[in-house]
């Protein structure tokens, strides 16, 4: 087991020989085969923002009517405990999970959700990507490996957050998420496709890739190519929760790294996280590391 802090960034690996070979295993293959996976969430974004937890894409989300907001928050408050509840069976809780998202993309709908209400919710938002996130998709964009943002929150929201946090698109990153569908007023009228919720992510949504820049002209995204994905066998896959593990579940890879980022509750998490991970960030820590990693990588 290896345990430093390298630039400030407190990291965890339980088996360095494995990661080693790994490493090489992919540098050898070459980029082409590669590909990133990353969750959105308190992985690519921070956990704490100056003192305060920052908000997820479903969190930030303020519909212009106090009283859908209030509908909405009342779910969260009956449904989040459960998603969290290790004694209810997963098929149980995937049934309950279908039920929440249903239940709250229904509440976007009803309560006439507009772009303009997903634009002033980012504004007005507590919400940033980790240092070092624009260095990685770059780096990343130079050697022509694509990134994947999957996430079971709304791809409409992040990619506004991609928008104003970072004022620029990436060729490479696609986000892989629930995307709404628009009238010519701007009002939300439905969603695309089959949802995704925090426990079948992995079942489909290899298929739903829908390029960042321009999905606003490009509503359905889904005329692009995406057997790619299939093709690049060798992943480095980013998430915060073991969970996030099953990202790549869709396909049939070689080599995967996976990095861990625990941002809480470390003490109790470390162990199980180091056996799921083959990388394990501490502490809400910036995203060097892993610009270090790809960089060794291709
Ligand atoms: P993810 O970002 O890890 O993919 O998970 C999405 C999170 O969104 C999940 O923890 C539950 C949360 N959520 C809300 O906060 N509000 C909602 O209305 C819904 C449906 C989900």
């Amino acid at each position: 087991m290896e345990h430093v802090v390298v630039d400030g960034s407190e990291v965890v690996v339980k088996d360095p020989q494995s990661l080693r070979h790994k490493i090489s295993s992919i540098r050898l293959a070459g980029p082409e085969k590669l590909q990133v996976i990353a969750d959105f969430d308190a992985t690519l974004t921070k956990y704490w923002i100056d003192g305060r937890r920052g908000q997820s894409s479903h969190g930030l989300l303020r519909q212009g009517s106090p009283e859908y907001d209030e509908k909405r928050q009342k779910l969260y408050e009956y449904y989040h405990p459960l998603e969290f509840d290790p004694t209810i069976p997963l098929d149980q809780k995937a049934k309950l999970m279908e039920e929440w998202w249903g239940k709250s993309h229904a509440l976007l709908v009803e309560g006439g959700l507009t772009y303009d209400a997903i634009k002033k919710s980012v504004t007005n938002s507590t919400i940033a990507f980790r240092e070092g996130v624009v260095e990685l998709f770059e780096f990343l964009e130079e050697k022509d490996v694509p990134v994947l943002v999957f996430s079971a929150g709304l791809a409409d929201i992040i990619e506004e957050v991609f928008r104003q946090k970072l004022h620029r698109s990436f060729k490479n990153v696609r986000v892989v998420s629930n995307q709404m569908i628009f009238d010519q007023n701007g009002q939300l009228v439905s969603f695309k496709g089959k949802t995704i919720h925090v426990l079948n992510k992995n079942e489909h949504a290899l298929d739903m890739a829908a390029p960042v820049h321009d999905r606003i002209d490009n509503v359905n995204g889904l005329n692009e190519d995406n057997s790619f994905v299939k093709k690049r066998t060798n992943v480095l896959l980013l998430g915060d929760h073991i969970g996030d593990l099953g990202m790549s579940d869709g396909l049939n890879y070689e080599t995967r790294i996976s990095v861990g980022f625990l941002n809480d509750n470390v003490e109790n998490s470390l162990e199980s996280y180091l056996k799921a991970f083959d990388v394990v960030y501490l502490n809400d820590t910036s995203m060097q590391g892993v610009v270090k990693l790809a960089s060794q990588l291709c």
